[in-house]
């Protein structure tokens, strides 16, 4: 999809459709408070004011308005709510919407009017909106597939932006552009199913997009994983036909920032059937989505090369599936990691936890961030505590785990902090390991993953982003989330890179 800025008459521009936002602040007393829209409104022959009057619209969020403007081209009109209390998720949101209601009715082009006054980050929010809103998985589907039953795609989106600098906004649009396209990648990666998607073809995956941003990208495969000690990504990958690797993404620009690096960690289980701890089979089917972390870390580093950020960064993936098997490994056993941490596994299905304990150690001990986030699809109890929509956020520093909140809500995903302190970590011990997996103390079982993983953290400010919840979308979460992987982490991933490289 091609996306542009412009400060021309959208009226005048040959697109299949024209959209415009209309603010709660441009309507009173069922009366058009704005010369700009009043004049629409007159070039659409009153369809707006007419739709006032019967109550029909009225600049609320929800509503939407289509009528048809000069040439016999449609014109629709999003209710956008207070623009004054427009946030992230608005834009974004606003975006998706109009790139939604253009597919919907198969149209390829289309002019978004904000009727904002557009500054870069807005800008760039509604580039990545209109990506987000035309997302479609269809990697899937058979060579048969008729072009008529596949959804429409959108060509083109210009945004309409009157009075403003077009030089510096085509900036933030090709940025907005760039970060589209790894929330696709992202998205693409988890929709794809665990036979496609293997640690193999995440890796390879993983090298394409990467490289192609400018970045090294090393695959450390099984021997390698061996010969370090790897042991919790050995142990989850025992009962699998699959061998694991872990993925290392290294971005080393000219000019970084001395004062900061940072490392981004994801976890990468293709599926996990939960091993012999074996989970029951309803909604089984999803956890092919069980390395939604992974996918938000690969898909953030080939767009941070490619945005050029002045900061090292660091991409780390441990992948494998987790299956039951006669090799598998079995409740009880006892595992060594990478730091030489002995680990008793009480349950299989607590595996994302292992082999992200050898990740943790490889990022701290290799590459020496001096911040480290990471993003997995831990536990179910993140999601009775916070729900589908937002991811727990765990670390050892309260002032930077409050920072990583405010920065993922500016980016327009939701964080909340949930605690870690040494009573979690103690819940962890076990009685003839170091650790164990899983603990006896009921609740707290997102609490309980974090306090694991931060025995394996040494050096970085560190937080454990739980997404759980809002990996994937079994409804649609909104325009810009519709149903299956949502990508969720990019966007916070891109934003802290952005922050720290200050
Ligand atoms: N991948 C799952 C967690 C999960 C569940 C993610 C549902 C997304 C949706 C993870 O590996 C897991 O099985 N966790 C267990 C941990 C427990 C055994 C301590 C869980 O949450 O039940
Ligand atoms: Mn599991
Ligand atoms: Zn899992």
């Amino acid at each position: 999809m091609r996306i542009s800025v412009s400060n021309a008459s959208p009226l005048r521009a040959k697109v299949d459709s024209h959209v415009f936002a209309v603010w709660s602040e441009d309507i009173r007393g069922r009366k058009i408070a704005s010369d700009d829209l009043a004049k629409i409104d007159r070039d659409t022959r009153g369809a707006l004011s007419a739709a006032f009057a019967r109550q029909r619209f009225s600049g609320k969020a929800s509503d939407q308005l289509i009528a048809t403007g000069p040439g016999g081209r449609e014109v629709i009109f999003l209710g956008a709510g207070k623009r004054r209390d427009a946030k992230a998720r608005t834009w974004l949101t606003l975006a998706a919407r109009a790139a939604k209601a253009v597919q919907g009715v198969r149209g390829k082009s289309l002019t978004l009017s904000p009727r904002a006054e557009l500054d870069e980050t807005l800008t760039r929010l509604l580039a990545e909106g209109a990506h987000l809103g035309a997302y479609h998985y269809d990697e899937m589907r058979g060579k048969g597939t008729k072009a008529k039953d596949k959804p429409a795609r959108l060509a083109a989106v210009t945004l309409c932006a009157s009075g403003a600098d077009i030089r510096a906004l085509t900036a933030a649009v090709k940025k907005g552009e760039v970060i589209g396209e790894a929330l696709a990648l992202a998205r693409d990666l988890i929709n794809g199913p665990g036979n496609v998607i293997t640690p193999t073809a995440l890796a390879a995956r993983a090298k394409a997009w990467c490289e192609a941003g400018g970045l090294q990208v090393e695959v450390l495969d099984k021997r390698k994983l061996e010969k370090m000690g790897c042991g919790g990504i050995l142990a989850v990958n025992r009962g699998s036909a699959e061998p694991p690797c872990m993925i290392v993404m290294r971005y080393r620009p000219r000019g970084a920032v001395k004062g900061a690096s940072l490392a981004l960690v994801g976890k990468g289980v293709t599926f996990d059937t939960g091993g012999i701890s074996l989970k029951p089979g309803a909604k089984m089917h999803l956890m092919k989505a069980d390395m939604s972390g992974a996918a938000a870390v690969i898909a953030a580093m080939g767009a941070i090369g490619r945005l050029g950020l002045p900061i090292n960064v660091t991409g780390i993936v441990p992948a494998t599936d987790n299956m039951p098997d006669g090799n598998a490994i079995k409740p009880g056993d006892v595992i060594t990691h990478l730091n030489g941490k002995t680990v008793e596994v009480l349950n299989t299905d607590a595996e994302g936890r292992l082999i992200l304990a050898d990740a943790l150690v490889h990022a701290c001990r290799e590459f020496k961030p001096t911040h480290m986030l990471d993003f997995a699809t831990l536990t179910g109890s993140c999601v009775i505590a916070l729900g589908e929509r937002m991811a727990g956020v765990m670390g050892n520093d309260d002032e930077f785990r409050t920072r990583i909140c405010a920065l993922g809500e500016e980016a327009g995903e939701d964080l909340w902090p949930l605690p870690l302190n040494e009573d979690f970590t103690a819940a962890m011990k076990s009685d003839v390991a170091d650790l164990a997996n899983i603990s006896s103390e009921h609740g707290a079982g997102a609490e309980q993953g974090g306090a694991f993983l931060q025995e394996f953290v040494d050096g970085p400010k560190w937080c454990h982003l739980d997404i759980a919840g809002p990996f994937f979308a079994s409804t649609p979460f909104g325009p810009y989330r519709c149903k299956g992987g949502t990508g969720f982490g990019v966007l916070t991933a891109l934003q802290t890179a952005e922050a720290l490289a200050e």
